[in-house]
């Protein structure tokens, strides 16, 4: 199932894990990296499972994913510890290196499912795959890392520029200097190298609502299928920008049912352009959409 809006949720908050069951978000992020102060951990990693349980897989109407702190430090143990038993449907990973950090956590996985007496290998997860410098190198390398439980690949610019020095991540212009473009890209470029989702990043300014809009038809035109929100405010408009338009699905219907009539035809010609196989593909998945979500 694609994602289109996944919230993140403070999981130290009584008050937003309250409200969270009447958003329409494709799946909520209940956090325990950096929306908890570090004083706060021990207290997120008993509400969070609590939230989990209290909600069981087969009961859920949306996604239950949980944000868990760098691999490799003694919080992400104790993270895995508290709610893999509770059954999230996937694991944010920060600040992941590459697809070797991603591997690890799969055997941890495992290890954890099985001594819960959970079905191995349910547990999907996405890295946030562009928070520390070496990472950006090794987005190309998750295609054919075979790694199963891998749902998508998002980026993050924040982190990034904290890990680098930067002072800012914007121009003049307020729009993302080369680095973060490049990284964003490759995000992209590296997801669909593996077969598996590019989520967007997320938008800081919540009141700016028509620059979401704007941004996420963008994304979407781009290739992305999904993007991060951080404010409820955000979900519709993330759910429709991520939607096909009802032009996108005429024109989708219109190259397949060109391609159906005349089979064995590898390229045609349709309002004076020529269209082939990666036409068809993509015309195909913007069917596919529509049919799991409707339209804009
Ligand atoms: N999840 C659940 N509820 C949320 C929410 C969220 N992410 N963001 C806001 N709300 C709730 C607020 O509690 C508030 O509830 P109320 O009407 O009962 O008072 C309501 O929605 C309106 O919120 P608002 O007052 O506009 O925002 P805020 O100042 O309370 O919170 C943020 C602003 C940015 C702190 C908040 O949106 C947030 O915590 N976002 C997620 C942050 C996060 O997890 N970051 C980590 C990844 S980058
Ligand atoms: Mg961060």
């Amino acid at each position: 199932m694609i994602l289109r809006s996944m919230l993140f949720v403070p999981g130290d908050s009584d008050k937003k894990l309250g409200k969270a069951d009447s958003f329409k978000a494709d799946a909520l992020i209940l956090d325990l990296e950096d929306a908890v102060a570090p004083g706060r951990k021990p207290i997120a990693r008993e509400m969070v499972p609590d939230f989990l349980r209290a909600r069981p897989k087969d009961a859920r109407k949306v996604q239950l994913w949980v944000r868990i702190n760098p691999l490799g430090t003694p919080d992400a143990v104790e993270d895995l510890r508290a709610i893999v038993a509770a059954d999230p449907d996937g694991i944010i990973v920060p600040k992941v290196s590459g697809p070797a950090d991603l591997q690890r956590l799969s055997y941890l996985l495992d290890a954890f499912e099985a001594a819960a007496g959970l079905p191995k290998g349910n547990i999907q997860f996405m890295p946030v795959a562009t928070e520390v410098a070496p990472a950006p190198f090794a987005l190309g390398d998750y295609a054919g890392a075979n790694l199963s439980r891998l749902y998508g690949l998002t980026w993050g610019a924040e982190d990034l520029s904290s890990a680098i020095g930067a002072s800012t991540n914007l121009g003049p212009d307020g729009v993302w200097t080369h680095t973060y473009q490049m990284v964003r890209s490759l995000t992209l470029l590296g997801a669909h190298a593996a077969g598996v989702e590019a989520v967007d990043t997320v938008y800081v300014n919540i009141a700016d609502e028509e620059g979401l809009a704007a941004s996420c038809r963008q994304a979407r035109s781009e290739g992305f299928t999904g993007r991060i929100a951080i404010h409820p405010s955000q979900i519709p408009i993330i759910n429709e920008g991520f939607m096909p338009s009802a032009d996108d699905v005429a024109f989708a219907q219109r190259v397949v049912d060109a391609f159906a009539a005349e089979p064995g035809i590898g390229a045609l010609q349709l309002d004076g352009k020529m269209l082939d196989m990666p036409h068809l593909v993509q015309a195909k998945k913007t069917l596919a959409a529509h049919a799991a979500f409707g339209e804009a």
